[in-house]
C-alpha cells in the first residue's frame, strides 16, 4: 500500500512550503511537525533553519540541542525511511557541532497517534493513495476515525489533512502540498467543507510538474488564528493572483477571477441546453461495430442485412455510432440499437419480441451472453439492452457531441437525430437558442478558461470535464 506514495518533495518546493507558512525566524520554542516525513527532505531544511536562526540569536549549542529535541517533530511509518531521516538530520546537526541529538522523530502511523500538546506549525507532503489502492483494513480505520472520509471513495491524503488541522494549536499555521484534485473531486466535498474555514491561501502549480507522476499539485495554507472571508489564490503557472470570497467556493472549487469575468454574465448554459452523459452499453465490443473492412450488405424478403464473414445482423437494428474520437478521425461505426421510438418516446422490446423481430441480431448478441450478463447494469436492464439507460430518453433529436477530455481546445461536433453517441457528452436544445449558438459558446476562449479552472487533470495537459460542469457554465448572451 505504501510504495505508491513515496514521492519526496523537491528542494524548491520545500523552500516554498516553509516560506508560505512563515517558518523563517524566531523559531526557538515553536513546535513544528512534518507528519509523513519520509527521508526528511522537508525536516532537514527545517532543522538547518532552526539552527541558523538560533545561532543568529546567540543561543548556546546546548540550548539549541534541547530546542531541536522539544520543538521539531516528525512521523514516518516505514522503518527504512525513519532511519534515513534520522541519519540525514544527524548530518545537518553535526555540521554545526551538534552531536547526539535525541530527535523527536517517531516511527509510527500518525493517523493513530495522540499528542498531549499541539503544534505551532504543520508542514508536509502527505501520502496520496487512491481508494482503490488502499487495503480494506486501512479504508475501515480511516472511514471510522476521520470525518472527511465518511463518504465515498476518499484518497488517503484527506485523512492527513484533517489530522494535521487537529494537530494545530489555536494560532497554528499549516502548509501542505496536496493533489489539486481535492478541489474538484466529488468525494472530497466533505474535506472541502472541513478545510474551508481555516484556509487562507492556495498556491496552484496547475500544469507545472513537481513529480514524475500525473498528479497536479497545490499548496494549501491554513491559519487557525486568522480566519478570513476571502482566500488568496495564487496561480504559479500563469503568475497571477487574486482574492476569492469563501462563500463562492461551494460544490467544486472554481478559482476564477470573478472581478474580471463575472461582469454581465447572466445566462447559465443548462437553462438553454441540456448537457448529458452519453449512453453506456457497458460492452462496446458487442454493440459497436468498428471494423468495416469486411462488411457488406444484401437484401432478402424486403429486409436489408449486413453481413461480415462472422455474422449477419438486420440493418434496421443498427444506427450510426459516434464518439468524439470516431468523428475526429472520420471513422464510420455502427451500433446495435435494441429499442425504438414511438411518437418520440423510447420503447423497449420484450425479449420475445426482440428475438422474433431480429433473429440474426439476437443470435449475434447471444454469442456475448455471459459477458452481457456480467455487466454492472442498471436494474431491470435486459441482457440484450445497453447497461445504462439514463441517456436514451432525449437522444432522438439533433445534438452536439463534445469530449469529456479537453486538451488545449474544445471541439464540438454536430450530429443528427439518428446518430447514437456512445462516449463523451451530448448537448440538446431546451429553449430558443440554436445548437450553432451552443457550439460557439463551447468553442469560445472563455469556455476553455472555465474548463481549465474546473476540470480535473486527466493526463498531461488534458482535463476532464463533466456534463454538470457544462450545464453550470455562465456566459454573456450578448457577447457570444
Ligand atoms: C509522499 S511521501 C512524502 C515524504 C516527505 N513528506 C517529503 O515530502 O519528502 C509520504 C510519506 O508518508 C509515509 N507514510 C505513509 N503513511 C503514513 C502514516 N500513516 N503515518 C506516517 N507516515 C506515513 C510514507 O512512507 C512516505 O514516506
Amino acid at each position: 500500500m505504501i510504495k505508491k506514495c513515496q514521492v519526496f518533495t523537491p528542494p524548491e518546493t520545500v523552500k516554498k512550503l516553509l516560506e508560505v507558512v512563515g517558518y523563517e525566524k524566531d523559531l526557538y520554542g515553536k513546535k513544528i511537525i512534518e507528519n509523513a516525513c519520509g527521508d526528511g527532505n522537508i525536516l532537514t531544511v527545517i532543522v538547518e533553519r532552526y539552527i541558523t536562526d538560533c545561532l543568529d540569536k546567540e543561543f548556546s549549542l546546548n540550548d539549541i540541542k534541547a530546542g531541536l529535541e522539544h520543538d521539531i517533530f516528525g512521523a514516518e511509518l516505514e522503518e527504512i525511511h525513519y532511519r534515513n531521516c534520522i541519519n540525514n538530520l544527524n548530518k545537518i546537526a553535526e555540521n554545526y557541532g551538534l552531536y547526539g541529538v535525541n530527535w523527536s522523530i517517531l516511527n509510527v502511523d500518525i493517523l493513530k497517534e495522540d499528542f498531549d500538546f499541539k503544534f505551532d506549525y504543520v508542514v508536509g507532503n502527505p501520502p496520496y493513495i487512491t481508494y482503490k489502492d488502499l487495503n480494506e483494513e486501512t479504508r475501515c480505520f480511516v472511514r471510522e476515525n476521520y470525518e472527511v472520509c465518511r463518504k465515498g471513495k476518499f484518497d488517503y491524503c484527506y485523512a492527513f489533512i484533517e489530522a494535521s488541522l487537529k494537530l494545530l494549536n489555536e494560532r497554528g499555521k499549516m502548509s501542505y502540498l496536496i493533489p489539486s484534485s481535492i478541489f474538484k473531486n466529488v468525494f472530497a466535498q466533505n474535506l472541502r467543507e472541513y478545510l474551508l474555514p481555516f484556509l487562507n491561501k492556495v498556491y496552484d502549480y496547475q500544469t507545472i510538474k513537481l513529480f514524475d507522476v500525473l498528479t497536479s499539485s497545490a499548496i494549501i495554507v491554513c491559519d487557525k488564528g486568522n480566519t478570513v472571508e476571502q482566500i488568496e489564490y495564487i496561480n504559479l503557472d500563469k503568475r497571477v493572483s487574486y482574492k476569492i470570497n469563501k462563500i463562492e467556493l461551494t460544490y467544486k472549487w472554481e478559482f476564477v477571477n470573478k472581478k474580471k469575468s463575472i461582469l454581465g454574465k447572466a445566462a447559465r448554459f443548462g437553462d438553454y441546453f441540456n448537457a448529458s452523459i452519453t449512453i453506456a452499453t457497458l460492452l462496446n465490443e458487442a454493440f459497436v461495430l468498428k471494423n468495416f473492412k469486411d462488411i457488406r450488405s444484401f437484401e432478402e424478403g424486403g429486409q436489408r442485412y449486413i453481413q461480415t464473414n462472422k455474422f449477419i445482423i438486420e440493418d434496421n437494428l443498427l444506427k450510426n455510432a459516434v464518439s468524439p474520437r470516431s468523428l475526429s478521425y472520420n471513422k464510420e461505426e455502427l451500433i446495435i440499437f435494441p429499442y425504438f421510438y414511438n411518437e418520440g418516446s423510447l420503447v423497449r422490446y420484450t425479449e420475445e419480441d426482440f428475438k422474433k423481430k431480429f433473429p440474426f441480431g439476437a443470435s449475434y448478441l447471444n454469442s456475448f451472453f455471459d459477458k452481457l450478463q456480467k455487466r454492472a447494469s442498471d436494474k431491470s436492464v435486459k441482457w440484450f439492452e445497453y447497461g445504462r439507460t439514463q441517456a436514451l430518453a432525449h437522444l432522438n433529436q439533433e445534438k452536439l457531441l463534445v469530449s469529456t477530455v479537453v486538451t488545449k481546445q474544445v471541439k464540438t461536433y454536430k450530429i443528427s437525430e439518428e446518430d447514437i453517441p456512445y462516449s463523451g457528452i451530448y448537448i440538446t436544445k431546451k429553449a430558443d437558442l440554436s445548437l450553432d449558438f451552443a457550439k460557439k459558446v463551447l468553442e469560445s476562449i472563455e469556455f476553455l478558461e472555465y474548463a481549465n479552472s474546473i476540470g480535473i487533470n486527466a493526463s498531461g495537459s488534458s482535463l476532464r470535464i463533466t456534463a454538470k460542469d457544462i450545464n453550470n457554465y455562465l456566459f454573456n448572451i450578448e457577447e457570444v
